[in-house]
């Protein structure tokens, strides 16, 4: 792929992966995705920031040459997770004289992926910087936006920020800036829904740090860059902020219709009452989809059909999804049906420890819903709505 140049001696180098439909083994990527890979030549020094998946060294070291870099000086990597590093030993094949720069987390985390002999590396603290002649880079560790070994890269010169997976998108596209604003926004939310919503709090203080830098161009290791830096961070600042809206997220499972009876009965009541919701039945739902509802949403209602003697196994999977993920979500309900008796309601409940979330009416009841049952549902209903007045949810 040919380089494409970001601001004089400044190139993005990276592979776009347009077929790519699934990461880490469980989120739909339904546009694809870039790995990003930057190249700085400095007056003396040449540097790429980060490297690209397994299985496109080829591509990235032939556009390297492309470029014209015979010699490479350092490979920053800031983050060792393989979609960025997977083809870092083939590079360093490439270009023999070349060091790789990062911290020592990642460092540890390189050795034990890659097996890299320890000459290879120069490790940098918060802060540090290096030359490259006429630019300077700056590093700044920022753990736990989503590993604990993440580091930011900024070009001081050139005000250039490289975040790594922070503020990024699974979003294949040929263009180097983000030009269809909805759709990379979208993107975008997904992508902070399964990867950085489980570290709120280290989002926001990470937000608040690169307040104070000068940013023209935030150039994150996935999806196109920002040339307008405001666009992504004011989505992170409202996607991680403590505000919930008045919407009720239920995925549910439903194996005979009862439970499904009984989630459709929830969803208008409160549809009624001016709540708005989302079902997702979990036969077909986009995990990516479910994931995005919960950025925003006040509360969650598992509806779980029983298997044998337990929660059927897609609601104890949306259920630890639901926990590992750990949303804003202020309410949790479980409702459903069983035939001979179970444990689902325990079982659940039990597996919600990471959520500060109060747990409302469970409603779970043997059979086919009937009328005391639709009543036990309208009081849950009551009981949502109350508490989103109470939070003042809009
Ligand atoms: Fe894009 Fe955490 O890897």
């Amino acid at each position: 792929m040919a380089p494409k140049p970001i601001k004089k001696n400044i190139y993005w180098v990276g592979y776009i992966d347009w077929d790519r439909r699934v990461f880490d083994s469980l989120i739909p990527t339904p546009h694809g995705t870039t790995y990003n890979s930057y190249l700085i030549k400095g007056s003396e020094k040449s540097v790429l920031i980060e490297t690209v998946d397994f299985g496109k060294e080829d591509y990235l070291i032939k556009t390297l040459q492309m470029a014209g870099i015979e010699n490479l000086d350092y490979i920053i990597a800031n983050h060792a997770e393989q979609d960025h590093t997977g083809s870092l030993p083939k590079i360093l094949d490439a270009y023999p004289k070349a060091k790789v720069v990062t911290n020592s987390k990642c460092k540890d985390l390189l050795q034990s992926f890659l097996m890299l002999p320890e000459e290879k590396f120069i490790v940098v603290k918060d802060n540090d910087e290096i030359s490259l002649g006429d630019k300077t880079i700056q590093f700044m560790i920022a753990p736990w936006v989503h590993w604990p070994d993440t580091m930011f890269t900024y070009l001081k010169e050139d005000k250039i920020l490289f975040t790594c997976d922070f503020l990024g998108s699974h979003y294949a596209t040929s263009q180097l800036f983000v030009l269809d604003e909805r759709e990379l926004y979208l993107s975008a939310k997904r992508y902070y829904a399964e990867i950085m919503m489980p570290f709120r709090t280290n989002v926001v203080k990470q937000l608040q740090r690169i307040e104070n830098l000068q940013i023209e161009i935030i150039a994150p290791s996935h999806g196109p860059l920002y040339n307008d830096p405001s666009l992504i961070i004011e989505a992170y600042k409202d996607w991680s902020s403590d505000s919930v809206k008045n919407q009720v997220i239920i995925p549910y499972v439903s194996m005979h219709g009862s439970t499904k009876a009984m989630v459709e009965y929830l969803s208008e009541v409160l549809s009624k009452k001016g709540v708005e919701v989302k079902l997702f039945n979990l036969e077909i739902a986009d995990a990516g989809e479910l994931l995005m509802s919960l950025v925003d949403a006040a509360t969650v209602v598992v509806g779980a059909s029983a298997m044998l003697v337990g929660p059927h196994p897609l609601a104890y999977n949306a259920t630890y999804l639901l926990n590992a993920v750990r949303p804003k979500t202020k309410f949790i309900s479980i409702i459903g049906s069983y035939g001979w008796g179970c444990n689902t309601v325990e079982v659940l409940k039990g597996m919600i420890t990471n959520i500060k979330a109060e747990i409302i009416g469970p409603v779970y009841i043997k059979g086919y819903p009937k009328e005391e049952d639709f009543k036990s549902l309208d009081r849950l209903a009551d009981g949502i709505y109350n508490k989103h007045k109470e939070l003042g949810c809009k």
